[in-house]
């Protein structure tokens, strides 16, 4: 059964019409050696609602089909690949949410949602900060390391649960069955390399430009995705730090937490910066142009992490501190928040396609 809009209208399911596509695909295999979509696809004759939600978290969007079809409009078969795959990847995405509603409307109007929220959460940070002033030494005098983890523990571990759930409804979809080491190192290597962005050859994919084939949509996610790492890396570190060697916050330039996260910021800055050039540059229509701001507000707040971090930084000492820790963390914690309903679920999703695929193609699985 379809589920309700944010408006209460029943949403057309856009299952009929990539089935539609898929299955003239099947048979003219022309765009075989792109990505693992097409190969994928010959294993079958017929494709269940299943087949075709993996087929659509496989597929990277990275355009190469569209531009390469002789079936595109104005023929009459209208194919345009990458885009129905795309509303069967974002359908995935809001239908198996947990809870549903709170997708739906990031989705749709991204951007303000982050923007209030980090706003919201900034100014209680900072009003926090400013009643439990004193309380503290260095980095926790603006705000103390007890209300850090009362705030961020519980919004870590909300949002882990509702992807888990999230995806263990897409894993039952799909088909998934016990992962295998195998296939959780062959899924890493492709996803850490983005090979389906590759064009099949290396030559790149058309996404922000038909007429030329260029890696630059791969070379800045590799920079969002290893900053983020090494964000992620430097603040582990950091809370290990605290609570193994009671060695507390500002840590000098020198420290492991600032060796792995000062570049982690600024690659993660330049990548989303990069990322949103290129959105900005790309046709809508290969992609789903309704969801098109939920996507901007994600990556605008990726970058708003990673400016506030570097900014924060810059600013040790200053007077500035207690407002900046403010912004940073409110931006932080949103980002969070909202990981199991932003595009962030792409990464958890396309992840599990690629393991699924390995499993899928292994005849000993
Ligand atoms: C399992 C690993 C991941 C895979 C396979 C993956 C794959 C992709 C692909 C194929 C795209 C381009 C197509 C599209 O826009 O849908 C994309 C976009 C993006 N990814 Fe990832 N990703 C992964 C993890 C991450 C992580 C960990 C982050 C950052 C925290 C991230 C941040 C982004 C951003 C900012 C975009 C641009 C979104 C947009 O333009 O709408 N990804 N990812
Ligand atoms: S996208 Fe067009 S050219 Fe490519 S396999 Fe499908 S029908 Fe053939
Ligand atoms: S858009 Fe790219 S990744 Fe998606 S099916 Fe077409 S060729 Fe494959």
């Amino acid at each position: 059964m379809r589920d309700e809009t944010v408006t209460g209208a029943l949403a057309p399911s856009p299952i009929p019409e990539a089935r539609r596509q898929i299955e003239i695909c099947n048979a003219c295999r022309y765009c075989e050696g792109y990505c693992d979509v097409f190969p994928a696809m010959t294993r079958s004759k017929a494709f269940a609602d299943g087949d075709l939600s993996h087929l659509a978290n496989l597929c990277h969007n990275c355009r190469g089909c569209y531009y390469a079809c002789q079936y595109t409009e104005p023929h009459a078969f209208a194919l345009n690949l990458p885009a129905a795959l795309a509303e069967v990847r974002q359908d995935s995405w809001e239908r198996l949410a947990r809870p549903q509603i709170v997708a739906r409307v990031f989705h749709k109007s991204g951007l303000a949602m982050s923007g209030v929220l980090v706003v919201g959460l900034a100014a209680i940070l900072w009003a926090l900060a400013a009643l439990g002033k004193g309380q503290g030494a260095g980095f926790y005098a603006s705000l103390s390391h007890n209300a850090m983890v009362a705030i961020f523990a519980p919004a870590f571990v909300f949002p882990l649960i509702s992807i888990a759930l999230s995806l263990r409804a897409y894993w039952r979809e799909v088909g998934g069955s016990a992962i295998r080491l195998r296939h959780l190192i062959a899924a890493a290597r492709s996803a850490g390399e983005l090979r389906n962005l590759s064009g099949g050859q290396g030559q790149g994919c058309n996404f922000e430009d038909g007429d030329r084939f260029s890696n630059a949509r791969r070379r800045w996610h590799h920079l969002v995705l290893y900053g983020f790492l090494l964000c992620f890396a430097a603040t582990s570190t950091a809370t290990l730090m605290h609570y193994l060697l009671d060695m507390q916050a500002p840590y000098g330039l020198f420290s492991l937490p600032k060796l792995l996260g000062l570049p982690g910021g600024v690659m993660l800055a330049a990548g989303t910066l990069g990322l949103m050039v290129l959105k900005l540059r790309a046709d809508p229509a290969l992609g789903v142009a309704r969801v098109w701001g939920g996507e901007m507000g994600f990556v605008a707040l990726l970058f708003t992490v990673a400016v506030t971090g570097l900014v924060l930084y810059g600013a040790t000492g200053s007077a500035w501190v207690p407002g900046l820790l403010a912004l940073h963390l409110g931006a932080v914690l949103a980002f969070f928040l909202l990981m199991p309903f932003s595009k962030m679920i792409h990464g958890f999703y396309r992840f599990a396609a690629l393991i699924v695929e390995e499993q899928k193609r292994d005849p000993a699985a």
